[in-house]
């Protein structure tokens, strides 16, 4: 390296330059020296070369099935919720790991193929540059020439125009992976919130719905076992006005009369993600210091109160009680809620309380709700006001 300045063209000689000299201009005026620019196939049609391009092209072509893969899962693989007892569990428990598998090989298929592209057919330059400050002399127009020279000289070698199979499965693969990427936010749009909204499997509806006008819905333990050795259904475990001391609380799920003796019912009660409820009953001197909610100041029976165990942050269950302090605790993000004040949230990134659920007592002493939650349970979306 000669270390010395190279002089600046005149705009004259800058438009008579080609881009070769353009480039080794750009490399002086950066005081680069190249030493070695080796051309990685400098035979070219070789079998070698050719079995390096099979192989890139190989890995972007798994990158495009697998995001193919990955959209039609997303739509037409069995998604809807299935008991485990139900022929279709297996299916359905499948959709998640097929969805992130297809979604990681389409990801990792296409860096790979980029990978191995760079290593095989971009020339492994050797340069030096002098250290220090390399501005460069040019002036705007010179930068700008030379620049654009590098960056063609650089296409060129990587030799990409005249690899059509790579390009056609690079496309391929690119084209797919973004497709599953759109498909994921788009996906949500499918179900429309606002369909059948007096539906029981709704998003504003839970399990405590009543299916039919005046039917009743208990209040019912998991007791663990649905049925004994011999196979025959235990009866079912429901809670009664005095079963829990007073700082108690139980989690209750609902049931119906008409579930007696079907098991797939009384399972899938028990599954259901969005019908856990926590039953707690207050201590005397705590309930004399509750604060009711508006249009909610009926939902307790004496010092029962139950709310939704579904968080309303992002929806895990808040499954802790603690009896000292009337706060139930979400263990996933730590929020907590305040069983003396509806439930409203005191601390973390809760903001709103959880949904209360309207309960009594029937003539036999049972708990029972007296209808369904008044507000979607849950985390926030779009469509929901409160
Ligand atoms: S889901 Fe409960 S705090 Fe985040």
């Amino acid at each position: 390296m000669s270390g010395e300045e190279p002089n600046s063209p005149t705009e004259a000689e800058l438009a008579e330059m080609n881009r070769d000299q353009l480039v080794t201009l750009g490399n002086a005026l950066d005081g680069v020296e190249l030493v070695d620019y080796p051309t990685p196939w400098p035979v070219p049609g070789t079998r070698a070369e050719k079995r390096a391009e099979r192989l890139v092209a190989v890995w972007f072509l798994i990158s495009g099935i697998a995001g193919l893969a990955f959209v039609v899962a997303m739509i037409w693989w069995p998604w809807q919720y299935q008991t485990p007892d139900s022929s279709k569990a297996f299916a359905y428990s499948l959709y998640t790991p097929i969805l992130g598998v297809t979604l990681g090989i389409a990801i990792l298929g296409l860096g790979i193929g980029a990978l191995l592209y760079t290593k095989k057919f971009i020339p492994a330059e050797t340069a030096i540059q002098e250290r220090g400050d390399n501005a460069g002399a040019g002036s705007k127009e010179i930068d700008r020439q030379t620049i654009l020279a590098e960056l063609a000289d650089a296409g060129t070698r990587t030799t990409i125009g005249r690899r059509s199979l790579i390009k056609r499965s690079a496309g391929l693969g690119a084209g797919m992976l973004g497709l599953a990427t759109a498909a994921l936010p788009l996906a949500s749009f499918i179900k429309d919130p606002w369909k059948d909204t007096n539906n029981q499997d709704s998003l504003w509806h839970t399990g405590w719905q009543p299916q039919s006008p005046g039917e009743v819905v208990y209040m019912r333990r998991n007791t663990g076992k649905l049925e004994d050795e011999d196979g025959k259904l235990l009866p079912v475990s429901l809670v009664k006005v005095e079963d829990l001391d007073a700082g108690g609380m139980e989690t209750v799920f609902p049931y119906r009369k008409s579930e007696a003796g079907d098991h797939e019912k009384l399972a899938a009660a028990l599954v259901r993600s969005d019908n856990p409820v926590m039953l707690i009953r207050l201590r005397p001197a705590d309930a004399a210091r509750v604060v009711k909610r508006e249009n909610q100041t009926d939902f307790n029976f004496g010092d029962y109160y139950a709310y939704t165990k579904v968080c309303s942050h992002v929806g895990c269950p808040t499954s802790l009680y603690e009896q000292r302090t009337n706060r139930i605790l979400c263990p996933c993000h730590q929020s907590q809620f305040d069983a003396l004040h509806y439930a409203k949230p005191i601390f973390g990134p809760a903001t709103r309380p959880l949904a209360q659920l309207p309960i009594t007592v029937d003539a036999d002493g049972y708990l029972i709700a007296r209808g369904d939650f008044i507000e979607a349970v849950g985390p926030a979306f779009w469509e929901r006001k409160s």
